[in-house]
């Protein structure tokens, strides 16, 4: 299903005005700088049910305690109920346009919403997968759509496609979706986060666990989703990122306290996985929380 933007326009809240009495409220925002709907949400009490939004264009800001979350395209974000909402496009950014639903879950759904990344218990989930951030974005669409339709059992196709998407965001959950998998592969991941600035020799890592390499690599991927060096990489920079944000140390001292000894080769992974060199990174997270 294709994303058709002037189908979604038609749900803007410019256009209607939504009642939060329902199981599920979905629309789109598109914002442009200036425009009527620039204006900063706030909800200092947060809301009753969830709200999950994800981002088509441009790049936002969420206030989360004293500091503050960018969140940028093909980027969730996940408000539990009661948690505040302080959220609207960022300075730098032109736009933002983001898709949203607000639901009410059913009971079982509580475990499939706790995300490895929150930040003040705002969860955030970045899809790097192109066919995934399609998917995604096809079951918001579908949410919308039934949400919008009088037809019987609208509300309940909506929380069918709603639960779909829910379960698909918690299979993005790496750490989450932890103890489902081989206790091997649990052993492997505790080890690489313990020494995340050692060098790993897949050998190494292998013998630990009794498997030869191949097989290692095989079953990693299989129960991960992804290679052992690229989930490591995921996991430094991650970690990457909470230093800049919490620490004033040199970026240097932060390339190495994760693993790498090359400055330059840091901030060029640092900008693969997050768009913006690691200066800017932490030059826009202070500037936000100030
Ligand atoms: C809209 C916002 C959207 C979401 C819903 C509940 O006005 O644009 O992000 O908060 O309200």
């Amino acid at each position: 299903m294709e994303l058709d933007i002037n189908a979604l326009l038609h749900f803007s809240p410019l256009i209607k005005t939504f009642t939060f009495n329902a199981w599920v409220v979905a629309g789109f925002t598109p914002i442009t700088r200036g425009s009527k709907l620039d204006y900063y949400i706030n909800r200092p009490q947060g809301m009753k049910g969830y709200i999950i939004n994800l981002t088509l264009r441009g790049q936002a800001r969420a206030k989360a305690g004293e500091g503050s979350l960018l969140f940028g395209e093909n980027e969730l974000l996940l408000f539990p109920p009661g948690v505040p909402h302080h959220y609207g496009r960022d300075e730098h950014s032109e736009h933002w346009d983001h898709l949203w639903i607000y639901f009410i879950p059913r009971p079982y759904w509580v475990d499939w919403l706790k995300w490895d990344h929150t930040t003040h218990s705002i969860g955030k989930t970045t899809v790097n997968d192109p066919q995934q951030q399609q998917a995604l974005r096809d079951l918001f669409y579908e949410v919308i759509h039934h949400h919008n339709d009088t037809a019987p059992l609208a509300e309940a196709l909506a929380m069918n496609a709603l639960e779909r998407l829910i379960l698909s965001c918690f299979q993005l959950q790496p750490i989450s979706n932890r103890h489902a998998h081989d206790p091997r592969i649990n052993a492997i991941c505790d080890y690489l986060n313990e020494n995340i600035a050692q060098e790993m020799k897949i050998e190494t890592l292998a013998a630990m666990v009794f498997l030869s390499p191949s097989r290692l690599a095989h079953l990693f991927k299989n129960e991960l989703g992804q290679t052992i060096y690229a989930w490591r990489e995921m996991q430094r920079v991650n970690r990457a990122k909470w230093l800049l944000q919490t620490t004033t140390l040199p970026l240097n001292k932060v390339a190495l306290s994760i693993g790498y000894s090359d400055p330059v080769y840091f901030t060029k992974v640092f900008r693969k996985h997050n768009g913006i060199p690691p200066g800017e990174y932490r030059k826009r997270y202070a500037a936000m929380k100030g």
